[in-house]
């Protein structure tokens, strides 16, 4: 928590604090501009105080700052709001999952500060946060156009999320218009391909998940 670092010349990485309030709502309204209110629920969470896990307790809220203080970018991330309303995670196991899986729900830039790496230090960042606070996962929904970006963050983009919770026992995340970003964290998680599925399964995320060798789908349910 609280981490400062210095990896592009006079950028500073940082953990949000309320006084960043409009400048990181701003940024914000860049992500979507036919929806510019589209993160307005992220505005109370800012003034919220920094605890660990991640930098206000499970949200990673992060700012790329110039050496004269101006916020030139953001990221968001934190619990995936999916877990809770799957029908196959049942609660207890939401707030399992809620420890080992993240998501990304926003990276901006300023326009005029685009191309230099801030959006792709800002990735790297979030992926150092998520995996020494434990989690195993970090997933985004994708826009075609920034699919081969994250590849080169280390990312696989799949059409669902498939995630193993038992042996033989997957469930399935979909997103409407936009395809999912995900990268293991540690070495328990794994994107393992699986004859007759189109996405991988995400193998080994809680204690006894892990699929076996050889498992396969044939079009109804996962065999050994
Ligand atoms: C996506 C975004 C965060 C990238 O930030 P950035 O600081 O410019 O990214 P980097 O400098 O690390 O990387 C730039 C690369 O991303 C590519 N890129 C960025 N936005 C792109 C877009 N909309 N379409 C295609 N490529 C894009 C650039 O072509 C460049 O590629 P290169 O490295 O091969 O030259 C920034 O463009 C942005 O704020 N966009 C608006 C908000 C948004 O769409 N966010 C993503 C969804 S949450």
């Amino acid at each position: 928590m609280g981490t400062t670092r210095k990896r592009l010349p006079g950028i500073t990485l940082r953990d949000v604090t309320p006084a960043d309030t409009g400048a990181v709502m701003r940024l914000l309204a860049h992500v979507n501009p036919d929806d510019p209110d589209a993160f307005e629920d992220v505005r109370p969470n800012l003034s919220l105080p920094q605890e660990g896990p991640l930098s206000h307790f499970r949200s990673l809220m992060i700012v790329a700052e110039s050496g004269e203080g101006v916020i030139l970018g953001v990221l968001i991330g934190g619990v995936p709001l999916w877990l809770f309303n799957h029908v196959g995670v049942e609660p207890v196991l939401a707030h399992h999952l809620a420890e080992r899986v993240a998501t990304i729900t926003a990276v901006a830039v300023l326009p005029r500060q685009r191309g230099r790496g801030i959006g792709a230090e800002l990735v790297r960042h979030s992926v150092r946060r998520f995996t020494r606070a434990g989690y195993g996962l970090l997933t985004l929904n994708c826009l075609p156009e920034l699919e081969s970006y994250y590849r080169g963050l280390g990312f696989s983009i799949m059409d669902d999320l498939n995630v193993s919770l038992g042996p033989l026992n997957p469930v399935q995340q979909q997103w409407g218009d936009t395809r999912v970003a995900a990268r293991a964290l540690d070495r328990y998680t794994s994107l393992v391909d699986v004859p007759g599925l189109s996405s991988p399964v995400v193998s080994g995320i809680l204690p006894n998940t892990s699929l076996p060798r050889g498992t396969y789908f044939d079009g109804e349910r996962l065999w050994p």
